[in-house]
């Protein structure tokens, strides 16, 4: 059983960089879900807006790494219209079952996290082991790398704990 797998969406970047410093600071191998059609433009902006706020699934790449292999599934997206993101709606829908823990983090412009999370934790069924709501601007700033530490304390306690049960 392997330990951390981190997947995200991100459409410009933002919740990218998130993933890959949390990969470094928890050792975590990274899924990126791929959407099948390019979200570019005013167009991608509209229909990306649209499919969140009606909660509706997006078509996604087949994943290339099993959340089944892993102790724990660590879930990123961006905010969308207060939503999650269509592609990490559909990631979800098809694997939850796999999850074991779950994690979960989102970035956003500045409103809805809160509930983003909320949804998510609802849409697994699970309470995650940590969580955290991140603002675009902490994140292109790097204010945001304290919150990003504490997140992987609180997994890293978790983890520590669990291995020390079985032991
Ligand atoms: C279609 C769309 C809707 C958005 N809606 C919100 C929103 O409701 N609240 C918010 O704070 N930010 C919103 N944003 C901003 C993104 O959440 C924010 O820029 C995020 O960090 C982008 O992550 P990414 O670069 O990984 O795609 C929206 C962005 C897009 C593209």
């Amino acid at each position: 059983m392997k330990p951390v797998l981190i997947v995200y969406y991100s459409r410009s970047g933002v919740t990218a960089k998130v993933a890959a410093a949390l990969a470094q600071a928890c050792g975590a191998d990274l899924e990126r879900i791929q959407d099948v059609r390019p979200r570019t433009g005013v167009t991608g902006y509209l229909r990306s807006a649209w499919q969140a706020l009606r909660r509706q699934p997006a078509d996604i790449a087949a994943p290339e790494h099993r959340p089944a292999d892993y102790l724990f599934v660590i879930l990123g997206t961006p905010v969308w219209a207060g939503r999650m993101s269509a592609p990490m709606r559909s990631y979800i829908r098809q694997q939850r079952e796999h999850f074991r823990r779950i994690g979960l983090f989102c970035t956003m412009g500045g409103s809805g996290g809160a509930d983003v999370l909320t949804a998510m934790a609802e849409l697994c069924n699970k309470l995650p082991v940590a969580s955290m709501s991140l603002r675009q601007r902490d994140v292109l700033s790097d204010a945001y790398m304290p919150t990003l530490a504490g997140f992987a304390d609180e997994l890293a306690v978790v983890r520590d704990s669990e291995a020390a049960a079985k032991a």
